[in-house]
């Protein structure tokens, strides 16, 4: 959470920070700030509540100063309230600060360096560049590295010291940061979309460096007693600017939801050799799948959903036990995990802060590890064992949408090539499963055309507080991404309840017009689902029902029914999850809420 940027070079530096901001604000958009650093003045801060386009315009009614180096940054708040004080940068003597994460000693180092009366903000990294002013004898490595060995948390940081112009110092602990040196200048930011417009080669900041920016060079330092120069790993992007653009539609969540079929195209085309998933090319080993005797799944939010289903799907086939665990709950317990364990974790961002700490857990209890992870580089992929990357491309939008069907995919071969190494599945009844997956691209394709439908049916929906989303069985792992999808963009209280649990307590809430959104795609409880909705229908709920097409339901039982292309039963969370995006999407339109940007939320939740 909270995007930070620095740059120094030939261009034109506010331009660049506040273009680099407005790419990174998904990661968090409390308030913004930028410092500049300038030959007349020094070093400026300007900062704002709110997102950048505020800051942009206090920037020009306050400043027409021209500069070529500076650090910015988009604030998701932790430490202390949404103030301007609070927004970042922070000044401190010759030091001016960014910080992305939590500096959780910043009480003691408060106490220990006398800071109370200084103080002008209530944020830890206030904290932060205080005490590096303190340390900071005109050696910016050694101050630095003094700094790093004192803080507990996690932290990615860029640095401008007063009598260092031109220059930016970055390090980090945990939280994610990328630098890269271009023919445009040098660059270091959270994310790799705030560099991608100058340069498809970077490099990861390695964790214990310090690296230092000048206009044409980028150095980095260990923090060993000479501070030797290190050489970083490098890494290119394979997508473009376009990916990260809104490309004509209003919103990005509309725009990749639309991407769907595409990014599940890329996630499994490239992987299927003869007709069978083939996992080699990833450097993914059949024993992988073939030893273990019990599979983890575990993540956070939608990629937690996407567990779910994979649970759902694979348990029935493997006959062994697959769990899956919230990874905030997981990295606390002691769990159950040995070397006889496939610990499978799902990340889009792949620093998700809970899911890297479980990941950590289970490596420390003997499992081997399997990532599924959107972000190239990202750290959960480089710490876990092998990972299968999703080929979602960017995703923007808080709310996730395409990551949800391609780590579903990915999950999907994965259970396909453990049936088939395990003996469960005949070569044949592999090669069907993935037929039925590619099945589901075109699938989801019909279901987009149904999007005018679907817009003209969320009325209802938007205005209830209330929503409840209903289903047995894989019909209740997709309503829990449902609920989840409509409350966070639309602020409607949602939730999803296994059909048949409803009336043991739940149902007590369904009144006259409360909406329900059932599904029943699955056969096997088909007429089970139906007599749960003639249940809440009885009690005078709004249905909405999502049914395969040409499966025959009584006009009396729905207000609405979504008709979803018929496919095999385990397939059809792929159109399924269309269909509940496009709710979600609609609703929050027709509530004129921010789509891309919900409150309090950012996209890479980095902070415990
Ligand atoms: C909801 C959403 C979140 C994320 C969760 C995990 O739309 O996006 O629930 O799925 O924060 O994020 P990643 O996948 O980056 O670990």
């Amino acid at each position: 959470m909270c995007g930070i940027i620095g740059y120094t070079g030939p261009l034109d530096g506010k331009k660049i920070l506040l273009e680099g901001l407005s790419g990174l604000e998904y990661r968090g958009y409390d308030s913004a700030g930028i410092a500049l650093c300038t030959i007349d003045s020094g070093i400026e801060v300007f900062k704002k509540v709110g997102k950048v386009s505020n800051l942009r315009d206090y920037c020009n009614q306050h400043t027409a100063a021209v500069s070529h180096c500076g650090i910015g940054h988009t604030r998701w708040a932790t430490h202390g309230g949404v103030t301007d004080e609070n927004a970042h940068p922070h000044r401190a003597g010759r030091v001016t600060l960014i910080h992305n994460g939590i500096i959780e000693n910043y009480h003691q180092l408060t106490e220990r360096y006398h800071l109370e009366e200084e103080l002008v903000s209530q944020t830890d990294s206030e904290v932060a560049a205080r005490v590096l002013d303190r340390l900071y004898q005109g050696d910016p490595l050694a101050a630095l590295g003094e700094l790093s060995g004192m803080l507990e948390g996690s932290y990615g940081f860029c640095v401008m010291f007063d009598d260092q112009p031109g220059n930016i110092y970055a390090m980090r602990s945990v939280s994610p940061l990328v630098a890269a040196c271009t023919r445009s200048g040098s660059l270091v930011a959270s994310d790799l979309t705030a560099l991608i417009p100058y340069t498809r080669e970077y490099f990861v900041v390695p964790e214990g460096k310090i690296v230092k920016l000048t206009p044409y060079k980028v150095n980095i330092y260990s923090l060993d007693e000479n501070f030797s120069k290190y050489t970083p790993e490098m890494m290119s992007v394979n997508w473009n600017m376009d990916a990260a653009m809104k490309n004509g539609y209003p919103h990005f969540m509309l725009k990749e939801i639309h991407e769907q079929p595409e990014a599940m195209k890329n996630t499994i085309l490239p992987r299927i050799n003869k007709g069978l998933p083939d996992f080699s090319d990833d450097g993914i080993p059949d024993d992988l799948f073939a030893d273990c005797s019990q599979i983890h799944v575990i993540a956070c939010g939608t990629a937690m959903h996407t567990g779910m289903v994979a649970q759902a799907i694979m348990e029935p086939v493997l006959r062994i036990p697959v769990t899956v665990t919230i990874a905030s709950e997981f990295r606390y317990q002691d769990p159950l995990v040995d070397d006889k364990t496939l610990v499978i974790v799902i990340s889009q961002s792949g620093e998700t802060i809970d899911t890297l700490a479980a990941l950590r857990l289970a490596q420390e209890y003997g499992a081997r590890t399997l990532s599924i992870v959107n972000v190239k580089g990202s750290t959960i992929a480089r710490e876990s064992d092998y990972v299968l990357y999703t080929h979602a491309g960017p995703e923007i939008a808080v709310a996730s949408t395409k990551a949800y069907s391609v780590q579903l995919a990915a999950l999907y071969m994965i259970a396909c090539r453990m049936a088939y190494i395990r003996g469960k599945y005949s070569r044949e009844e592999a090669v069907r499963f993935l037929t039925d997956l590619l099945d589901a691209v075109p699938a989801m394709e019909t279901m987009l055309t149904q999007a005018d439908f679907i817009k003209g049916i969320v009325t209802h929906i938007i205005q209830s507080p209330d929503a409840f989303f209903i289903g047995r069985g894989l019909d209740y792992a997709f309503s829990l991404e449902g609920a989840l999808k409509l409350k966070e963009i639309s602020y409607i209280h949602a939730e999803a309840y296994a059909a048949g649990e409803l009336k043991h307590g739940t149902i007590a809430l369904i009144s006259e017009k409360v909406p329900v959104i059932a599904t029943a795609t699955q056969q096997h409880v088909f007429s089970k689902t139906i007599s749960n909705i003639r249940e809440v229908k009885a009690r005078g709920a709004y249905v909405i029902l999502l049914a395969k097409e040409g499966s025959i339901i009584d006009s009396s039982l729905a207000d609405v029914i979504i008709r979803i292309p018929d496919l095999d039963d385990r397939f059809t969370v792929f159109p399924i999850a269309v269909a509940l995006q496009l709710i979600a999407y609609y609703a929050s339109i027709g509530k004129n809420l921010d789509v891309d940007q919900p409150r309090n939320l950012a996209k890479s939740v980095t902070v415990e």
